[in-house]
């Protein structure tokens, strides 16, 4: 079997509606009627009927929803529960990292990733909020329970959020729920579950054929004297509401089956070719680098002895490279503090510039419009902002000049300077080419954007 759940989340941003009651029979049913196939379910609500209702006794606890968020692997988090339904316990520190959540598909990653097969339930909270989002995004199957008009005029925000997404709506149902079979209306709608059923058609919502009843018997399910919810299949056999949870569970069993590759799957296709185009513009970037010392030429990737302190990049990306620690600080000493004579490495003069580069973007740039030509001399914080400037002494041709340093960086093949400039941003020890992924790339070339900016509202006087 496939380590992908299929997913089937019950959403309304009405409560009340019987999300829960539909949620948790239908993990019960479905596993009774097709016992080889695992099912789950998990809920983003905080009342704990999930948990009251499957635990078993002596389980040690494995974690929470909120770690399946903080991304513990789903298949570890999953319990045995009764009737054979294995549940993810819920939390009460949900509201806490919602904030965290970064947009409506980390849950569809956590669930490709997870390691759970079978069917997995998703009960929501009543709004609409990022779990809820989440859940809806991941689904392979929405059901959306609807009683009365304000819940079915409310899921208009569901189907927009499909919309939103380019999800297919055809997932997307509406099951009548609480139906009171007693009501009876004159004219061409005869019953509740037939005029909701029209006006949802009216509203281009699809509508299933089945419903769910309201039944005295199924409400009662939740109170008694033991302070347990009862389920239907063991409790309500007798009653409609079984016959139509039969009826569902058997219609969902059909779709599952029909599903070659559930949504999980797809996504997890999707994130390996993902990852594959990243790693080939890492690569790309990566292989266009100088593995060597820009200054001094010493080999200063990962494993080589010589430590790489700062990446450098001309300002138009046609040149990357390292500088290697001693020598970069030898660079500034000779440049900036005029010191040409050896600084031991244990001076602690030294050791000051050394940790304070290591925390300082430097930038050359060139000012060649300027008779004999000078070097504008920048440093910034991390996050851009300056914090000082000066003008040096260009000395193309002199060793150890910054004329030199920009010739390698900057020069054309004629050794002429282009406009632009050369940034030096601090790297990791450990790993200086991780410089060049993804996000930290990204990261760079912000602020490399941002410095641009800065330095084009200022000229060489
Ligand atoms: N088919 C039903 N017949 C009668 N009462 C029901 C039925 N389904 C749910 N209920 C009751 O309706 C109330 C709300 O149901 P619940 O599943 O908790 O809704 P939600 O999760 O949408 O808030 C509960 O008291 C529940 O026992
Ligand atoms: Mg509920």
């Amino acid at each position: 079997m496939n380590n992908y759940p299929y997913v089937i989340t019950i959403s309304s941003e009405k409560g009340g509606v019987g999300k829960t009651t539909l949620a948790t029979n239908l993990a019960i049913y479905l596993k009774a009627m097709h016992e080889d196939l695992p099912v789950s379910i998990l809920s983003f609500d905080n009342h704990f009927t999930v948990d009251s209702m499957f635990e078993l006794g002596g389980q040690a606890p494995r974690g929470s929803v909120l770690d399946l968020l903080l991304e513990m692997p789903g298949s570890q988090l999953l319990h045995t529960g009764q009737y054979g339904v294995n549940y993810i316990p819920s939390s009460l520190e949900l509201a806490e990292i919602k904030g965290s959540i970064k947009g409506p598909m980390v849950l569809a990653r956590l669930l490709a990733i997870s390691g759970i097969s079978g069917i997995l339930i998703i009960d929501t909270r009543p709004e609409l909020d990022i779990l809820t989002r989440n859940a809806l995004f991941a689904a392979d199957r929405v059901l959306i329970p609807v009683k009365d008009m304000p819940s079915l005029e409310n899921c208009r925000h569901i189907f927009q959020e499909f919309d939103k997404r380019g999800m297919d709506r055809r997932n997307l149902s509406l099951i009548p729920c609480l139906i009171d079979e007693r009501i009876k209306y004159d004219g061409p709608f005869k019953d509740q579950k037939s005029l909701l059923r029209a006006f949802a058609i009216n509203r281009g919502f699809r509508c299933m054929d089945l419903f769910i009843s309201k039944s005295p018997k199924v409400e009662s399910l939740n109170t008694n004297p033991e302070g347990k919810i009862y389920p239907i299949l063991t409790h309500a056999r007798w009653t409609d509401v079984h016959q139509q949870f039969t009826q569902l569970s058997g219609e969902l069993l059909q779709a599952y089956r029909a599903t070659a590759e559930p949504r999980a799957s797809l996504f997890r296709q999707w994130l390996a070719a993902e990852e594959g185009r990243k790693k080939e513009a890492y690569f790309g970037r990566l292989s266009g680098l100088r593995p060597h010392c820009t200054l001094c030429g010493k080999p200063v990737l990962a494993n080589d002895s010589a430590r790489a302190s700062h990446y450098c990049e001309a300002s138009d990306g046609s040149f990357g490279g390292f500088v290697e620690q001693k020598c970069f600080i030898d660079f500034i000493l000779a440049t900036i503090f005029n010191v040409t004579r050896e600084v031991p490495e244990d001076d602690p003069g030294r050791a000051v510039l050394t940790d304070a580069a290591g925390k300082t973007v430097f930038v050359f740039r060139p000012m060649l419009d300027n008779g004999a030509g000078t070097v504008d001399f920048h440093r910034f914080d991390m996050e851009g902002k300056p914090l000082s400037r000066k003008e040096y002494p260009l000395d193309i041709g002199t060793a150890g000049s910054f004329g030199n340093v920009l010739v390698k960086t900057l020069g054309n093949e004629e050794g002429k300077l282009r406009d632009g400039f050369v940034i030096f941003h601090p790297v990791s020890h450990e790993a200086p080419e991780s410089i060049m992924a993804e996000d930290n790339y990204r990261r760079l070339a912000k602020l490399k954007g941002q410095i641009a900016e800065q330095l084009m509202g200022t000229t060489g006087d």
